[in-house]
């Protein structure tokens, strides 16, 4: 069984759903629920009122993700703040050598997708023609790792003394430093100890983008920075959580200074918001998502959701996702304060490297999983294994057949094998691997927590748990400089 939309996505739950998986009993059971989330998302999209949704602060706080696939004015992505991606966008293509995007959590995993996506793995060894004059792009700030920030800041210097002997110019390098809260540590350390060694250049310019909390009353350390040095800065909006971000500025930013095509990623976005709209679980994508999901867990136990799309450069969407699922809907309390401990724990896979290692335990592990698949049905440039060694039987068998087509032979044989194993599963296909379909896939999943939190009755848009560490971190900080 299969839900479509008209531009080809589709979710395959054939093997979530039927005899022994999933029952047509247990979605019916949830019809008042689903009823009701459904009411809830309708509401959230008018007014961004979500029930028992409260701040960091413990302030009422709207919930506004919703409204970014649709570019209007007095929205949050806006004409206004699409022409100011436009204006980052050709400055970086016209002035910039190399971004380096500073951010972690939702500062960071959304646009390391759009890059891995858009540029694939070897966009900084590309020529600039090949680039189309976009610069190379670096990711930092996402651990507090000395050897890595170390190894970056020499490559660094290494391109400028190389655009130095060959370009007879400084090397150009625009930071981009994003975070809401505008003071995290893993960020905010990374920033400083780059900004410091390539200030120390002479042969190295820098200028700084800064993407944060827009609040001029509050501002930010960062908004603070920004404002004394004059730096150019992007918004991080109320009421957009870290793990809805890909969406807004912190995204479409990276998104610009690679020539992502913003319109056609968040057209999906849009396309499917309005797929989403649908009242009848059987035609909406999210909520027959969350409802077989939330009836796996709930009804057979399968707590785990191993997120494994198929092809190399979507396995930062699996990461993207396991940020999405844990901080959304890992919740000791529900929404009217009972203790529940939610959450289907998500797992990061990727296909077909992980048939190597991981499908051992999904194959004959603990009955605890489903494993959700993501397949591209046409692959761009596609590449036939050619017949190399006739005199080599095996390895002429397969030749004559494209990589995609035998990437998928696995996939679907990974998925039987797991069916005939009572191992629930279910497929999203893309037709193809670009920015309108992308669009689509990440704001079904981000609809779909949202449904699900309809569902369990836990606030989707809280991250309380997180700020149990930082309490301790805080002074722990503290008395390392002062030497305690
Ligand atoms: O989802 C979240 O809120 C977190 O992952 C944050 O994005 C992450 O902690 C970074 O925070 P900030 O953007 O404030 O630097």
């Amino acid at each position: 069984m299969s839900l479509q939309l008209k531009s080809g996505f589709t979710f395959d739950y054939d093997n979530l759903f039927g005899e022994g998986k999933v029952t047509a009993e247990d979605i019916q059971s949830y019809a008042a629920d689903l009823k009701k989330a459904h009411a809830a998302m309708n509401v959230m999209r008018e007014s961004g009122f979500i029930k028992a949704h409260l701040s960091k602060d413990g302030a009422p706080e709207k919930v506004l993700f919703s409204q970014l696939p649709y570019v209007e004015e007095g929205h949050l992505n806006s004409p206004a703040s699409m022409k100011h991606l436009a204006q980052l966008s050709e400055h970086a293509k016209k002035d910039i050598d190399v971004v380096v995007s500073l951010g972690i959590g939702g500062s960071f995993l959304g646009n390391k997708v759009l890059f891995d996506v858009h540029c694939g793995a070897f966009w900084n060894e590309l020529s600039d023609e090949e680039r189309g004059g976009f610069p190379r792009v670096y990711f930092s700030g996402n651990n507090i790792d000395p050897r890595s920030t170390g190894d970056l800041i020499h490559h660094l210097e290494n391109l400028a003394a190389l655009y130095k002997s060959h370009k007879q110019r400084n090397l150009k390098v625009l930071l981009l430093v994003i975070s809401k809260s505008g003071g995290t540590l893993d960020t905010m350390s990374n920033f400083m100890v780059i900004y410091d060694a390539l200030q120390k250049k002479a042969n190295i310019d820098t200028e700084v983008v800064a993407v944060t909390d827009p609040n001029m009353e509050k501002k930010t350390l960062l908004k603070q920075l920004a404002t004394d040095k004059g730096w150019d800065t992007f918004s991080v909006p109320d009421g957009v959580g870290g793990r809805f971000t890909i969406f807004c500025d912190v995204g479409l930013t990276l998104a610009a200074c690679v020539g992502f095509d913003i319109q056609a990623f968040l057209n999906g976005a849009k396309d499917m918001d309005e797929a989403c709209k649908n009242e009848d679980v059987w035609q909406n994508p999210a909520m027959l998502n969350a409802a077989l999901k939330f009836a796996a867990s709930e009804k057979h136990g399968r707590h785990i959701e191993v997120m494994m799309p198929y092809g190399d450069y979507l396995k930062s969407v699996s990461e993207w996702y396991i940020q999405l699922l844990a901080e959304s809907l890992g919740k000791q309390f529900d929404k009217d304060g009972k203790e529940v401990c939610y959450g289907r724990t998500p797992l990061v896979a990727v296909g077909t490297t992980d048939m190597h290692s991981q499908t051992q335990q999904h194959q004959e592990g603990t009955l605890d999983k489903v494993v959700q698949f993501v397949k591209i049905a046409k692959w761009q440039n596609d590449l036939v294994i050619p017949n190399v060694f006739p005199e080599a039987q095996k390895l002429a068998d397969i030749s004559g057949v494209t990589m995609g087509d035998a990437l998928e032979v696995a996939r679907q044989s990974n998925a039987d094998a797991l069916s005939s194993n009572h191992r629930f599963n279910a497929c999203f296909t893309l037709p193809e691997l670009n920015a309108y379909h992308l669009g689509e896939l990440l704001y079904m999943l981000a609809m779909s927590v949202a449904y699900e939190g309809e569902l369990s009755n836990v606030d989707a848009f809280n991250q309380p748990g997180v700020e149990a560490y930082k309490r301790i971190m805080g002074p722990k900080l503290q008395a390392l400089k002062a030497g305690k």
